[in-house]
């Protein structure tokens, strides 16, 4: 059940934010995006039917515009600005490798969509590091692109995939 509280807190991206003020009906995308700010996490058709508002709640791929901000009391949650080393700083070095993954092999076109299916690519890199063509296709079903046809998104996983797995490997 939904407590009536008006503040919560929470850990955002490694940030802690205290006393958030939240109103019942809130969701999770309005509060990121227009109290914190972080509107990487993008707000497309705002019932659960595109993914592009996708984040990760306590290490889950949630959709944000259906996740009701109350239940986020205390919880961790990641964004896609969180995905970057430094969020300060826009640089090629900064980005992950599923954010450099895409912009190497094209696996974006209007971006749109781009933050959730990185959102979705993460928690499947984290629980699969060797996806194939079909897990990620099954990752990606909650995720609509309207523009790359998802042929050069799935390129980007496989070779995000490899990109960590190598970088893991020289660590
Ligand atoms: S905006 Fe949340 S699923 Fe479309
Ligand atoms: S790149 Fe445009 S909707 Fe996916």
């Amino acid at each position: 059940m939904i407590s009536r509280v008006s503040s919560i807190d929470f850990v955002v991206n490694g940030t802690r934010y205290r006393n958030i003020k939240v109103k019942p009906y809130d969701t999770l995308s309005r509060i990121l995006r227009d109290e914190l700010g972080l509107t990487g996490t993008k707000r497309g058709c705002d019932y659960g039917g595109c993914g592009a508002c996708t984040v990760a709640v306590e290490g889950m791929a949630v959709y944000s515009c259906m996740y009701p901000a109350q239940y986020a009391l205390n919880k961790t949650i990641l964004t896609v600005e969180g995905l970057a080393e430094s969020e300060s700083e826009f640089s090629r070095e900064a980005l992950s490798e599923i954010q450099r993954s895409f912009l190497e092999n094209g696996g974006l076109q209007c971006g749109y969509c781009t933050s959730g299916v990185m959102m979705s690519t993460k928690m499947l890199l984290d629980d699969n590091p060797n996806p194939n063509e079909n897990d990620i296709k099954e990752a990606l079903a909650g995720n609509i692109c309207r523009c790359t046809g998802y042929g050069r998104i799935i390129d980007s996983i496989l070779a995000a995939a490899k990109m960590k797995n190598s970088a893991a490997r020289t660590k």
